[in-house]
């Protein structure tokens, strides 16, 4: 496992940006695996201004996102699919039909989730996965309990997930109970991941993925049995790591860290 620990969140999403922007110009076509909410919301704004200052081109690029609250429309401002459109698609050169995000409005789940599973492999699996952690060590929406060898399907968020969504909403009743999310398997099949982290509150849950046992109880901990993960944090975040001087040590000793 690789880990950075940057200054500011704003260095913490450059540098996510730039690991992207190399994928990208290794690799026209990559696939990409997105999150939402708070967290890759600098990401994304630092991709937008690479396409349009200096050409990144998404023109060959498939994305697909982690997951979706099920029973908001795409048209829905707290849906993910708007918060995808209007945080990067809407300003990026990449077609539409080359985006895939769960859909929370299908007649059939099951359905839905198998072809999702499917749709990844047809298109040669994820080169790169973003991910972010909630503050119960959640990726996705792989809630504690979740199998770590769990596929797409729906799943009951938590409490705290809920609690910790209803700042997006007029109030925690507003918040979906369920979502359809990609499994812990099948983010641990991405050829690189990157989780990201910023701000004290993700502090424990982000020391406890990669410091702690890999367990249930924080579905992030999987990360551990990948062979090329990189969690990018703040400082704030990484402020509960016991290790935090050797990951800093190790980075100032590498000439082509992002
Ligand atoms: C979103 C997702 C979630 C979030 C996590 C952190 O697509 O998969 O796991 O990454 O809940 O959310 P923020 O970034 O809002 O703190």
């Amino acid at each position: 496992m690789e880990i950075i620990v940057k200054d500011s969140a704003e260095e913490m999403s450059k540098s996510a940006a730039r690991v992207v922007a190399r994928a990208l110009n290794a690799k026209p076509n990559a696939v990409l695996g997105l999150a939402t909410g708070s967290t890759p919301l600098g990401l994304y704004k630092e991709l937008v201004r690479l396409h349009v200052e200096e050409g990144l081109d998404f023109s060959q690029v498939t994305t697909f996102n982690l997951d979706e609250y099920v029973g908001l429309t795409r048209k829905h401002p707290q849906s993910y699919h708007y918060f995808m459109h209007e945080n990067l698609f809407k300003h990026i050169n990449i077609p539409k039909e080359n985006i895939h995000i769960p859909s929370g409005t299908t007649d059939n789940y099951e359905a839905f989730c198998a072809w999702y599973e499917r749709r990844i492999v047809e298109l040669g699996g994820i080169d790169l996965q973003i991910v972010g952690i909630g503050t119960d060590g959640h990726i996705a929406f792989n809630e504690p309990t979740s199998s770590l060898g769990s596929r797409t399907r729906i799943k009951t968020l938590a409490k705290q997930t809920i609690d910790d969504n209803a700042r997006f909403f007029d109030s925690a009743d507003e918040v979906p109970i369920y979502a359809i999310t990609m499994g812990v398997g099948t983010i641990l099949e991405a050829r690189k991941i990157i989780l990201l982290a910023s701000g004290l509150n993700k502090a424990d849950a982000v020391a406890q993925a990669i410091e702690g046992p890999v367990t249930s109880m924080i579905t992030a901990s999987a990360l551990q049995l990948h062979a090329d993960t990189m969690f990018i944090v703040d400082k704030e975040a990484a402020g509960s790591l016991q290790m935090a001087e050797y990951y800093e040590w190790i980075q100032a000793k590498m000439p082509d860290a992002p």
